[in-house]
């Protein structure tokens, strides 16, 4: 089967692509695109660690196919830093310690973020909600949220 041709905008970028009709977009940003933040862990919509936004909504890469990003903007963990100066949701995972393997890592980052986006002073009961979609296998969790709700407090300045 031909492969199909996708104009997108990847973290303010614009990219252009082949992919077969069934690829997700989760393979073609790994794959296509050689972003590899983005990890496979389940492959069904269950884990979060593909997690990505796409017109400014939170998705799961692994259930959407490569050929909807035509005319979208896709955001990946590789865009979530500045340059050399990481966002604040980054520092704070580190200095928390939020992780271990990493492999959750950027889907819980990408999820936090959209939070802290559009609501800038959730609740820990709100943070552990829209972080159901993400698991960890590692942490426990607790270092993850407080993470975010520090980092909250930090861009709110108080
Ligand atoms: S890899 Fe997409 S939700 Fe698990
Ligand atoms: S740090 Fe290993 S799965 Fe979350």
């Amino acid at each position: 089967m031909s492969r199909i041709h996708v104009s997108t905008t990847i973290n303010g970028d614009t990219a252009e692509f082949l992919c077969e009709p069934e690829q997700t977009l989760l393979d073609v940003v790994r794959d296509e695109l050689h972003l590899t933040g983005s990890k496979e862990g389940c492959g069904t919509g269950d884990c979060g660690a593909c997690s990505v936004m796409v017109d400014g909504r939170l998705v799961c890469a692994c259930l959407v196919l490569g050929a909807e990003a035509e005319g979208r903007s896709i955001e990946t963990i590789e865009g979530m830093a500045q340059g050399d100066k990481l966002h604040p949701l980054q520092e704070m995972f580190l200095d928390h310690a939020a992780l271990q393997c990493g492999i959750c890592t950027p889907g819980f980052l990408v999820a936090a973020k959209a939070l802290l986006d559009r609501n800038t002073d959730p609740t820990e009961t709100e943070v552990r909600y829209w972080l159901a979609g993400n698991l960890c296998r590692c942490t426990g969790y607790d270092k993850i949220v407080r993470a975010v709700l520090d980092t909250a407090a930090e861009m709110r300045g108080s």
